[in-house]
């Protein structure tokens, strides 16, 4: 199966409303409609504004985080409905800067993968080890015990119509990315983890590379068998090299 490539600018907690407008507009503009498809992740203040600006475009928005819980009494959240209600298509879950900070456990991530499903959103699972971590000869330890807790009590099936960006954390705004054969490595141990549940849902779940992506390094990268698109931090703020990216993916 040809999987369709990805690539997913996540604006972090950067810009102003009038950046982000700028941002969305340039991209609306000079984004190429090929062969990938594109998201957008800005902050949650700016996200209504920018859904006005790509809204019919080939632009997708997506949102940085969402709540395990549906609706209540929970300050602060903001829930998939609400996410879905704006016009995001999709959400990030899990990514390192929320586990390492926050103490977000695989639970925790695992639960708001299931509420963003149940709200019609496409949940991006953010995986991947620590340089620590990586230096103990753990990381394939540690990322498996991060894909299953999405895999357990029949997970597989909806792992395999959502996407995993793999983002090993010491490569994170570090302008130091994973070598392309490394990161496929991981991306293939990914792929056998979820085969052993579910061999369709390896065919067909979108394996992100995330991590110093960047105009220069994007094509080898994204060249590699299992390295389905990117998601991308820094690169992501400028629209000329975000949109460089998009095009190395095939867009
Ligand atoms: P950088 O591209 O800035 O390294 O960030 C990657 C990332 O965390 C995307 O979610």
């Amino acid at each position: 199966m040809a999987r369709r490539p990805l690539v997913v600018g996540n604006w972090k907690m950067n810009g102003t409303a009038r950046e982000a407008a700028h941002l969305a507009r340039a991209l609306v503009d000079g984004h190429p409609d090929g062969a990938a498809d594109v998201a957008v992740c800005p902050p949650f203040p700016y996200l209504a504004a920018v859904a006005g600006i790509v809204a019919g475009t080939p632009v997708a928005l997506g949102a940085q985080d969402v709540s395990p819980q549906a609706s209540g009494a929970h300050t602060g959240e903001v829930s998939a409905g609400m996410l879905h209600d704006v016009g995001c298509r999709w959400v990030i879950v899990g990514h390192s800067e929320r586990r390492t900070r926050l103490g977000e456990t695989d639970e925790a991530v695992r639960a708001k993968f299931e509420r963003a499903r149940e709200s019609g959103l496409a949940p991006i699972a953010c995986v991947g080890e620590t340089l620590e971590e990586r230096e103990a000869g753990e990381a394939e330890q540690v990322v498996g015990r991060q894909v299953d807790a999405l895999l357990a009590d029949g997970g597989a099936e909806a792992v395999g119509e959502s996407v995993i960006a793999y983002e090993p954390v010491w490569a994170i705004g570090t302008g130091r990315n994973a070598a392309p054969e490394d990161a496929q490595a991981m991306h293939r141990a990914v792929r056998d983890r979820v085969a052993s549940r579910r061999a369709a849902a390896a065919e067909s779940v979108r394996i992100l590379y995330g991590g110093s992506v960047n105009e220069k390094n994007a094509a080898e990268l994204f060249s590699m068998p299992d390295i389905d698109g990117g998601l991308v931090g820094g690169a992501s703020l400028d629209p000329d090299r975000f949109i460089a990216i998009c095009r190395a993916a095939g867009g």
